[in-house]
Parts: structure tokens; sequence; C-alpha cells
């Protein structure tokens, strides 16, 4: 899993306060005693289960996610990449995966696994971010071309593997996989974060953005943490930034 890999303190400090955002929710949405969460990056999703008195499982393809997410939930955590989870069909009551179906490299079979593995009657649910710029991608673009920054070549799948980034394309991979929706929605919240943390999450090379500033030359990285900065100096309110971010929602039924 290159793309997370080594990136998992950077993660934690930054964007998994923003993919934090839909946690209750899903935990809400998938009651259940036996819960497991795919591609649990920090363990915060497991971490909550637990505390709450579920049974979790957690699994991740990076190990240094892996180590992280034991050490939210000791005991409860192991190595495992989609599409294939060393688990029996029908073995959880309820499965998560919070915005990995968007980072995998065949989304459609990926959510055929996590049906397999959710029981008849039992609940998955999945996040994935809308095909639209986000407010922070936005900030951050922007910033970026003011430095002059070189796009790299984009990681998009082949279209026959791809799927709609939307709640409809979210929709589609859990119909596919032979499941019945039982809702579909945009969920929306305000990711507040310190402007530094941001920073650690950029220039630690999480994420599209990350890999494009470590990409660029030392005189464009300076020159793109210097229109961050102002751009976030102008956003920010009390040294916090407040933006507008959404995910496609989908629960289904096993
Ligand atoms: C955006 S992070 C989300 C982490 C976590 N769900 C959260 O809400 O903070 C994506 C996670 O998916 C994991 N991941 C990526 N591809 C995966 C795969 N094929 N199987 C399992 N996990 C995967 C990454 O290692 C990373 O921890």
């Amino acid at each position: 899993m290159p793309r997370w890999s080594g990136v998992a303190d950077a993660y934690r400090e930054s964007f998994a306060t923003l993919c934090s955002g839909t946690v209750e929710r899903l935990l809400a949405d998938t009651t259940g005693r036996r819960l497991l969460d795919v591609g649990s990056g920090t363990g915060q999703l497991a971490a909550r289960a637990a505390a709450a008195g579920r049974s979790v499982v957690a699994v991740d393809a990076d190990p240094d996610m892996v180590a992280m997410s034991e050490a939210a939930v000791p005991g409860r955590s192991l190595p495992a990449a989609l599409p294939d989870l060393p688990f029996a069909d029908d073995t959880f009551d309820a499965v998560t995966a919070n915005f990995v179906v968007n980072h995998v490299a065949d989304p459609r079979a990926a959510v055929r696994e996590l049906a397999r593995v959710t029981r008849p009657g039992g609940r998955l649910a999945l996040t994935a971010w809308p095909g639209r710029p986000a407010a922070w991608g936005a900030l951050v673009a922007d910033a970026f071309t003011a430095a002059g920054v070189v796009p790299v070549p984009g990681e998009r799948l082949a279209p026959d593997l791809d799927f709609e980034r939307s709640v409809a394309g979210l929709q589609g991979l859990a119909e596919d996989a032979g499941m019945e929706v039982v809702l579909a929605e945009e969920l929306h919240w305000t990711w507040e974060i310190d402007p530094e943390a941001l920073w650690t999450g950029i220039a630690g090379g999480v994420a599209g953005v990350g890999r494009t500033f470590l990409a660029q030359t030392e005189a464009t990285r300076a020159a793109a943490e210097r229109e961050l900065r102002r751009a976030v100096r102008r956003r920010a309110t009390e040294g916090v930034l407040r933006l507008p971010a959404a995910a496609a929602y989908v629960v289904a039924a096993g």
C-alpha cells in the first residue's frame, strides 16, 4: 500500500481529524455487537466502538496504521488488505469502511468482500469523498497555483474499475455486491483544524496534496509553504481553520 506507507503519523495529526467527522454516524447506523472496521487507520472508529462496549476487529493494509489501531484497541487489530479479508462469510453484525473504498485498486471487488463478511441482516456502512473539490482542497490548490507548483500525474483508476464519486456511485457499489441499500445521502460537517496540523499532513506527504508537495523542487516547496501559510492566515479565525466538509454515505443490509 505505497500511498499510505510512512505517512501514518502525519495522517493522524491532520486528515484523520477530517475523517473523524463521519465516525459517530457510521457507528449509530451499524448497530450490532461484532463490528469489523476495515481501513482502520489510527483506530479512531474502532476505539469509539470498543468504548461503547462493542466487540471490534480493526484491519488495515498499512503496517504503521495497524500499529496505531492496535494501540487504540489492544489485541483487536491485524493487517489485511481489501479485496482479501481473512474472515469467514457472514462473520460480522456490522462492517465499516470510512474513506477507504476511494483508495483501493478495485472498489467493486472491495465492496463485494465487505458484503461477504457482513452477516445476513447485518449492516455495512461506507463513506467516500464526493468528486467535487473540497473546501480544504480548494484552499491548498489556490496556494499551490500561486506558488507555481507543478501537478504530478494523478492516480486515477482505469474507467472499468472506477466508480462515480458520489452517493449514487457508492450506492451502485453496494448494489453490485448484492446488498440492499437502506440509506444513501451526503453527510456534511465542519472540519476544524489547527493550520499547523494541516501543514504537518501536507509536508508529511499525506494524500494527493502531500505527494504533490513532496515531488516539487526545494524552492517550489518553500513558495508553496509561504503561500499556504498566507492563505490560512486570511481564512483562520482565532488560530483555527473551519472548513465545510462533505462525504458520500451509504448503509446497506447484508
Ligand atoms: C483515509 S484513511 C481512513 C482511515 C480511517 N478509516 C479513518 O476514518 O481515519 C484510508 C485508510 O485505508 C487504508 N487502506 C488503503 N487501501 C486499503 C486496502 N486495500 N485494504 C485495507 N485498508 C486500506 C489506508 O492504509 C488508510 O489507513
